[in-house]
């Protein structure tokens, strides 16, 4: 990604604390919250990318994330990543009080916040082993020499995705030879490497065959359960199958929020959205 990281150079925003409120932190702990996102604001060149959006993420669950082209649904992993520091808004996640639009991309990821962007970036002349070796160790050491280096938990946390990920017989092929959706579950299981605790996804099943969209919507339903998961996505049938609670974003806030049948019967989404994919 290209898009320049939106810098917050204004006084105002310097003066936000380091830290949460500690009232908001306890009331979303106690509700079983692991991310929540508290009033949101970006504007680009005065345009509003995402306008006073809250959401909150339980922890385990499965969230679906849809909503018509420029609703804001980039531009929010964008914010709880650190890739864009938003005007105004809190992040952050229970188990650190601190304000995660602050933090630096890097101190992100590390807190267990992984991000799956919609283009595949394996390494395609190493194995599906070495990415994942890769991927343990954080994106240091040298292809090849990984295995080694690695403790035997680290071994039996990578045997454990290549399962996950349905590519144990595929771990000693090149990443390049696999097919669309094979990389797209392998870059899923280089993020599942980290062990992260949300992980965000966009657009996962774009360009996959019907097979493998079903075995993408099995792995992403075993996720859940030991991971946040949010999935981004247009395909409609795609997000049916594998949808509990769904979050439609337009204009750059929450136009509604519920199971998949609730949204689809709000008469606003179906304006917005779903008239023409339904
Ligand atoms: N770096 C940027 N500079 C200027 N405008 C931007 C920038 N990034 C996003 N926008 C604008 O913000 C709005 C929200 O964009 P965003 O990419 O978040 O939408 P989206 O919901 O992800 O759309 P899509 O479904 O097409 O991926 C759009 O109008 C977009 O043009
Ligand atoms: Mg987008």
């Amino acid at each position: 990604m290209t898009t320049p990281r939106k810098t917050q150079r204004g006084s105002a925003r310097q003066q936000v604390s380091r830290t949460v409120d500690p009232a908001r932190y306890d009331d979303v702990r106690s509700r079983g919250v692991l991310l929540c996102v508290d009033n949101v604001s970006v504007s680009f060149d005065g345009f509003k990318a995402l306008n006073n959006l809250s959401l909150l993420l339980e922890e385990g669950e499965l969230r679906c994330l849809i909503g018509p082209n420029g609703a804001g649904k980039t531009t929010l992993q964008d914010v709880i990543t650190g890739k864009t520091r938003p005007d105004s808004g809190s992040v952050f996640l229970v188990g650190d009080p601190r304000e995660l639009t602050l933090l630096s991309e890097h101190e992100i990821a590390r807190l267990g916040i992984g991000r799956k962007f919609q283009k595949p970036t394996v390494f395609a002349e190493h194995t599906v082993l070495e990415n994942l070796e890769l991927a343990l160790a954080g994106g240091k050491g040298v292809f090849g020499s990984l295995w080694r280096a690695l403790r035997g938990e680290q071994r039996e946390r990578i045997d454990e995705v290549l399962r996950i990920i349905g590519l144990v017989e595929h771990a000693s092929r090149p990443a390049g030879a696999l097919s669309h959706g094979q990389k797209q579950w392998l870059e899923i299981g280089m993020l599942l490497a980290q062990d992260p605790r949300v992980l965000l996804i966009d657009e996962p099943v774009a360009g996959m065959t019907h097979q493998e969209m079903e075995r993408t919507a099995e792995l992403l339903d075993g996720l859940a359960g030991k991971h946040t998961v949010v999935v981004v996505e247009h395909d409609m049938d795609f997000v049916r199958s594998i949808a509990r609670r769904v979050t439609v974003l337009h204009e750059g806030s929450v136009l509604a929020e519920g199971s998949m049948d609730q949204v689809q019967r709000d008469p606003r989404v179906v304006e917005v959205y779903l008239g023409e994919s339904c």
